[in-house]
Parts: C-alpha cells; sequence; structure tokens
C-alpha cells in the first residue's frame, strides 16, 4: 500500500519522505521511485529513534503504514509481530510529540470489529472485538493514540481500513479478492471456507486519495477522531466477490465449507467518513477485478505462483539476522 500512496502524493506534487525495513525483501517495490527529487527512502526500523532523527528532518505530517500485516503472518511470528506492531508503532507515536509536526495519521484495521451479528453494521461506536494476535495489536495502539490526547503537539487520526485490493508495486495475492481472482484465472479449484461471512474492502487508491483529504483537513475536522476507511458499496461476503469473478470466467471451479480458522464476519458503516470528510470509493470489488483480470491477461503475474514470496506477507526473509538471534 505504501507505494500506491508514494506515487499518489507524488504525483500531486508532495515530497515523500519513506522509512522501511523491507522485512520481505520488498526493495523492488520502491525502484520506480528512486531518483525521483522529491523521494527520499530510509532503510530502517520505526522503533530505532536515530533512524527517526533522520527520517524527521523537514516533514509535516506522518502517515504509520508500517507493520506486520494480517492474521497468518502475526501469528506465525508472535515475538516479532509484539516488536514491531506494538513497540515499534507506539515508539513512532511518543517519538513524534514535540516535532512539530501537523498530524499523525495511524492506520488501523476494520478487523478489529472481529465477528458481529448478521444484520448489525459497525459504526466506529461499535464494541471492538478484536480476534488476532495483529487485531489486538492495533486496538492497543488506537488506546494508546487516544490517551494521548492534549498531551502531544499533533493531532491524532485514525483510519481503519477495510481490506485492500487493486493494482500496486508490490503485488499481494495474500488478500481475498486479488487472491481469489489470480487463483481462478489461473484454473485452480477454489475451497473457500464460510462463504457468507461479511468484510469491507477498498481499493489501495481510494486509500491513498482518503490519505491525502485527512492531510488536507482542518485539525479541528480530524483531530482524535477515528474514522472507518472505505465505503459500503464494497461491503461484500466472500461467495459475492467469487460470484463477481465467475461472471468473467463462468468455468471457474469453486467449492464452500463451513468452519473455518477465520471465524471473522463484520460488515462496516462508512457514513463517517462520508458525511466529514465527504469521502466514497471511486472503485468497486469489481474494477479491482477487472483491473487485475486485465493485468494477469497480459502475463503481468506469471511468476506469482512459482515467486509466491514475492506476492505476500509469508514469511520474513528480508530480517533473517533478526530470527536466527531469537
Ligand atoms: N492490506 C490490507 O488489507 C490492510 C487492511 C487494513 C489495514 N491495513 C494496514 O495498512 C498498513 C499498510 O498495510 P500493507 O497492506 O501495505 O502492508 P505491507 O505488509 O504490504 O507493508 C508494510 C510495510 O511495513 C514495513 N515494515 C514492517 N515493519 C517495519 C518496521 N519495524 N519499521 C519500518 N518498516 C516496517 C514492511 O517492510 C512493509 O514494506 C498496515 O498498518 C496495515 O495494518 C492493511
Amino acid at each position: 500500500m505504501g507505494t500506491v500512496v508514494t506515487s499518489h502524493f507524488l504525483k500531486n506534487g508532495y515530497k515523500i519522505t519513506v522509512l522501511d525495513n523491507f522485512i520481505y525483501k520488498n526493495q523492488f517495490a520502491i525502484q520506480h521511485y528512486l531518483g525521483d527529487a522529491n523521494y527520499k527512502i530510509f532503510y530502517g526500523d520505526m522503533s530505532d529513534n536515530g533512524v527517526l532523527d533522520l527520517v524527521s528532518d523537514d516533514i509535516t505530517d506522518v502517515i504509520i503504514l508500517a507493520g506486520l500485516v494480517g492474521d497468518p503472518i502475526t501469528k506465525k511470528y508472535p515475538d516479532i509481530s509484539d516488536s514491531i506492531n506494538n513497540k515499534g508503532v507506539k515508539n513512532c507515536i511518543d517519538y513524534f510529540n514535540g516535532k512539530g509536526i501537523d498530524k499523525l495519521i495511524f492506520i488501523s484495521t476494520c478487523s478489529n470489529y472481529g465477528l458481529i451479528k448478521e444484520n448489525e453494521l459497525a459504526d466506529e461506536e461499535f464494541l471492538l472485538r478484536p480476534l488476532s494476535l495483529y487485531a489486538k495489536a492495533k486496538v492497543s495502539n488506537e488506546q494508546y493514540l487516544f490517551n494521548k490526547k492534549g498531551l502531544v503537539d499533533y493531532a491524532a487520526v485514525i483510519l481503519r481500513f477495510a481490506t485492500a485490493f487493486g493494482l500496486s508495486p508490490r503485488m499481494r495475492f495474500d488478500l481475498s479478492v486479488s487472491e481469489f481472482t489470480r487463483d481462478i484465472f489461473f484454473g485452480k479449484e477454489l475451497l473457500i471456507y464460510d462463504g457468507d461471512t461479511w468484510r469491507p474492502y477498498c481499493h489501495v487508491r481510494d486509500f491513498a486519495r482518503l490519505l491525502e483529504m485527512v492531510i488536507l483537513s482542518d485539525q479541528t475536522k480530524v483531530g482524535f477522531e477515528v474514522f472507518n476507511a472505505g465505503g459500503e458499496v464494497n461491503n461484500f461476503t466472500k461467495k459475492m466477490v467469487i460470484n463477481e469473478i465467475l461472471r468473467y470466467i463462468p468455468g471457474g471451479k469453486v467449492n464452500y465449507k463451513e468452519n473455518g480458522s477465520d471465524p471473522r464476519n463484520y460488515k462496516v458503516s462508512f457514513a463517517k467518513v462520508k458525511s466529514i470528510l465527504s469521502f466514497e470509493p471511486e472503485f468497486t470489488v469489481v474494477d479491482g477485478i477487472k483491473e487485475l483480470l486485465e493485468a494477469l491477461e497480459l502475463g503481468v503475474y506469471d511468476d506469482s505462483i512459482r515467486n509466491k514470496e514475492k506476492y505476500g506477507n509469508y514469511s520474513l526473509t528480508g530480517i533473517e539476522e533478526l530470527l536466527n538471534n531469537d
């Protein structure tokens, strides 16, 4: 997502400073930006204040996208997850106080809602029921950040992102819409667990646009506010996503089974982000499926099954030294 956000801001004339420790050996994703006079990249960890000193030179706003992202990878590396998603993020929240920035935007997740009843729609006041290590850290960081109100000199904004889809320089095939589309395109027979469970989705380019809207907003409008980020048009069940894909690939083979290992089921209200920021997604899930199918037809992702590690958060190939020291 960071790459799509970078593209958006560079295109709109902003200067961008990026910090990443490339835990998946994902440096390839930034090659396109190198050499751009408005782009600065630092290789380092967000829990290292030495590198944060370098990064924080001449910046006006901070967006915390960095993290160990997703339930499977955090479950696989619980200790590293704790040091990145709990300690690293809180370190940034503390570090950027007193640096004169306007806003610190923390990217949280709609996964925080966990499991809700079929007829309910989770708005920002809805009870948080994080089920995974990943979501528990997000909720803990949200609370930590809220408790800073009146104690920090920036306006904090929390955006609970829906699940991402859409083409990206660091394409992820561990995210449902893209994974299902790619797999059906390549003729794989899919087994989908809990096909009737709801999830909100949002295109990465819409997230980037929303981030710019937040940056341009008055502190009084967004400061210490939480927004669900997405649009109700993209609340889909897994079965609905599959049915859309099958409209383009009618011969696709999909089987369904109940009682999988991921009980999450949440339908989300995006009324607040629409009324306060006038944000509505430009792209639907169907748009995302279509643009990915076009790329697949061009052969852009022909290596994505063979080169699985490159296309998702599967293992921490970029920090082997750290793992070996554990
Ligand atoms: N992808 C989604 O569907 C989704 C949904 C909801 C919320 N989010 C949130 O959006 C943000 C971006 O997600 P994404 O999908 O782009 O994730 P990603 O895994 O593609 O990117 C995360 C980046 O953070 C970097 N990173 C990890 N630990 C770091 C550290 N300690 N210091 C510096 N960099 C570090 C990684 O190398 C990687 O480039 C995350 O905070 C995520 O929790 C994502």
